[in-house]
């Protein structure tokens, strides 16, 4: 047995999958018109195979890249726009990921690991959602992850309704210029602020939601996959609708470049 096939099953076995998909879009991950083969990376200069099947937004001038870039500055360091700037953060944790991205995660707010190293999703909680990315063939490169809102709320508590309100546009603004095919919001804060829902989490898994031109996913977050295992086996289930979703748009004939 191959080691990739084996850590792949290790992992599975972590995520409390006993079973193999019988899922044909699941079954055609091999094929080569499926997904793009996430370990071969894309020739220098080339677009990545992910990044050419992106239509990029006509509202405002520049790449995505650039776009990404002067919204991070528009933000700036040492953002003041609400309280959370006087409660301890260390810095703005703007996104990480691949401007033109298919797929984009939207996490709850940094933590303490992120806080320090100023990216999301680098501590325990995102070890995990890493592992998981790589479990549907995708990699951290391939993707984007962001926050609702961008610095560390004290002792990690829930971001009030004003951080949110200070935030959010900067979220929007990330959404629209990298124009995902998916959005999925990890966690009950993330699905909630993002749908504008005050359904509790359990009822909003499960379910594909039109958001701002993408299908937005709400799952479980990874922090409550580290306490509650058993979660997983609902998470694997998203992702696999994530791929399907992600192999069936590689398909679609795209708009001219
Ligand atoms: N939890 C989140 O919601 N976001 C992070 O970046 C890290 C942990």
């Amino acid at each position: 047995m191959s080691s990739d096939l084996h850590e792949h099953l290790k992992f599975f076995g972590a995520l409390g999958i006993t079973g193999v998909s019988r899922d044909p879009a699941w079954r055609r991950r091999a094929e080569p018109d499926t997904l793009p083969d996430a370990s071969v990376p894309p020739a220098a200069g080339a677009p990545s195979p992910f990044e050419t099947l992106a239509a990029p937004s006509l509202s405002s001038p520049g790449t995505p890249a650039e776009r990404l870039a002067a919204l991070k500055v528009e933000i700036g360091p040492d953002c003041q726009r609400c309280k959370l700037c006087d409660l301890g953060r260390r810095q703005v944790v703007f996104g990480v990921g691949h401007p033109r991205a298919r797929l984009m995660f939207v996490g709850e707010a940094p933590g303490e690991e992120e806080d320090r190293q100023g990216e999301p999703f680098v501590g325990r909680a995102g070890q995990l959602l890493t592992k998981i990315v790589e479990a549907i063939n995708l990699t951290r490169e391939q993707i984007y992850i962001a926050n609702v809102i961008k610095c560390r709320p004290p002792g990690n508590r829930n971001p009030e309704p004003d951080e949110v309100a200070a935030c959010e546009p900067f979220l929007l603004n990330q959404i629209e210029t990298i124009s995902p095919r998916v959005i999925v919001a990890l966690g009950k804060f993330a699905a909630q602020c993002l749908l504008r829902s005050t359904e509790p989490i359990t009822r909003l898994r499960g379910r594909e939601f039109d958001y701002r031109g993408a299908t937005l996913i709400p799952t479980f977050h990874p922090a409550y996959l580290l306490r509650n295992p058993p979660a997983k086996r609902d998470v694997w289930e998203d992702m696999k609708k994530v791929r399907a979703i992600l192999v069936a748009d590689s398909r679609a004939p795209q708009p001219p470049a």
